[in-house]
């Protein structure tokens, strides 16, 4: 697989890991994508744009194909029209001719994608070219990944140049997800199967290794010694929009702490790995999973604390509360707040506060670092400690406060002043999609932006004790105004340790 196309496509398998500098337009091996859930959500909104914007920067060979599978049946005349819509609504800037040509490459297939029979359908759509890149895209419930990847097998599909795309939630805890991997694994091996969470492709996540590693200021501060403590912040405005179905039966904890923010924290408390090797990345995040001290029984209720939106307003406008949006009650949390603590020399006695909700006041993700403060105070002010804000999104940049004597009479007065570096500011051109980034890595063959299965069991090890402390205290998700950041025990939470979450800071 590492060698199809070493010298036509400098973007192949091979050529590149996270840390290879590639043209931007250089080509990816030609492929054939084929995207199961192909009419869904994510598809035309995330998966479809991010394939055109590649297009339109010159990454797609001419003969690389799209072919989208659904259980709805329809054909490619009309599956073109509403890719058509869902392409200019969501990635409009890209020129015309290239929505055209791009919708040329896209084929629909109507069939049920677990049974073997129905998918030798697909056969006449993809090249039996040697060494073409095969992605199989499952954007389909976590249920149908093991049935969709024997099916795939059954129907004679899956070549040595293919590979499996799995977006999460893979299952529901350990059990479920190491029996989907282990049915996938039936299937494909480990080299090639992508488990997505789409926050790695993120640029500014993907800057949060450049931050640390291409820079010599910061790891002298990265530990104890110098850091109090740190926040990651994951806040939405939105709720749960079409998908209450999904949500009701995952609640922030699966949908957004196992996968996303733990990734962030891993990417923050990670040793320095010896080189951007896949392996080599992974190896540190998953030490850092494996570190994590276990908040089980009595932990559970003292250090996270779970809550469920209300109706209320967000930027102005009035929203339901979760269960309304719903049509039902539901214990199922819509927030959450944990104080978790990574056990290592590094770490020691550092809490690392996490938060995540939807119909929160605001939509940010930022990681925060509070340095401590400074150990003799020659100011009649005491100065505020410095702070490293890595603004995720949007407004993606990273700010260093410090403090500056404010100009003028009046003695010395000191400032909490801030260096900014603003992605919008600083760089030319699009922040690109993550999904881009990610989808071009599947095909090149690249899994350090991937979860690999230890990650994933090892993110499940950890969280499945806080469900279950849940599920045994029968307590309610604690209620929180749409609007608002959550509830007043997500306050207490870390004030009780004389720290204020972030935007409370100014
Ligand atoms: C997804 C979750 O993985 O991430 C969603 O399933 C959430 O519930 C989304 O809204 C957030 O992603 P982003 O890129 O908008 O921050």
């Amino acid at each position: 697989m590492q060698a199809s196309h070493p010298t036509r496509h400098p973007g192949s398998p091979g050529s590149s890991g996270f840390g290879a500098a590639l043209p931007p337009t250089a080509l990816v091996a030609p492929c054939d994508i084929v995207v199961f859930g192909g009419g869904g959500d994510l598809a035309l909104r995330k998966l479809l744009p991010a394939l055109l914007y590649r297009d339109a920067d010159g990454q797609l060979t001419a003969d690389s194909r799209i072919i989208a599978v659904g259980r709805s049946p329809g054909d490619t005349a009309g599956f073109r029209a509403r890719v058509a819509e869902a392409l200019h609504r969501h990635a409009g800037e890209v020129p015309e001719a290239i929505h055209q040509g791009f919708l040329q490459r896209v084929v629909y297939l109507g069939l049920d994608a677990t049974d073997g029979t129905a998918l030798s359908a697909l056969a006449p759509h993809l090249s039996d070219q040697p060494g073409r890149v095969r992605a199989f895209y499952l954007a389909t419930a976590p249920d149908l990944f093991g049935p969709i990847a024997a099916a795939l097998a059954t129907a004679g599909l899956v070549t040595p140049d293919s590979r499996v795309v799995l977006e999460k939630p893979l299952g529901r805890d350990l059990a479920s997800s190491c029996a989907i991997n282990d049915a996938v694994g039936a299937v494909f091996s480990e080299r090639q199967t992508f488990r997505i969470d789409h926050y790695l492709g993120k640029e500014t996540v993907q800057n949060l290794l450049v931050l640390r590693f291409a820079n010599v200021l910061f790891e002298h501060l990265w530990s104890h010694a110098e850091v109090d403590h740190v926040q990651i912040t994951v806040a939405e405005t939105l709720g749960v929009e079409g998908r209450a179905g999904y949500y009701d039966q995952s609640g922030a904890l699966r949908d957004m702490v196992q996968n996303h923010l733990l990734q962030l924290l891993c990417l923050i408390a990670m040793e320095p790995p010896a080189s951007l090797d896949q392996d080599a990345v992974r190896d540190e995040k998953l030490k850092v999973l494996r570190t994590l001290r276990p908040i089980r029984g009595g932990d559970v209720a003292v250090n996270t604390v779970r809550g469920q939106y209300r109706a209320g307003a967000v930027a102005g406008l009035a929203v339901p509360g979760y269960a309304e949006e719903l049509g039902q009650d539901s214990a199922t949390e819509t927030f959450v707040a944990i104080k978790a603590q990574v056990e290592t020399w590094r770490w020691a006695g550092v809490p690392f506060y996490l938060r995540t909700g939807k119909r929160l006041a605001d939509r940010t993700s930022e990681i925060v670092l509070q340095f401590r403060p400074v150990p003799h105070v020659i100011f009649p002010q005491a100065p505020r400690a410095n702070r490293l804000v890595i603004r995720l999104q949007p407004d993606e940049g990273i700010r260093l406060h410090l403090m500056a004597k404010e100009p003028g009479p009046g003695g010395v007065r000191l400032k909490d002043a801030a260096l900014n570096l603003s992605f919008a500011e600083t760089f030319s051109g699009r922040l690109p999609d993550a999904y881009e980034r990610l989808l071009m890595d599947v095909v090149r063959g690249n899994p350090t932006l991937f979860m690999r299965r230890d990650e994933v069991e090892a993110a499940w090890r950890w969280v499945e004790p806080i469900l279950a402390g849940w599920a045994e205290s029968g307590e309610r998700p604690k209620p929180y105004p749409a609007g608002s950041w959550g509830p007043s025990a997500a306050v207490a939470l870390i004030e009780r340790d004389g720290r204020t979450w972030a935007e409370d800071i100014g």
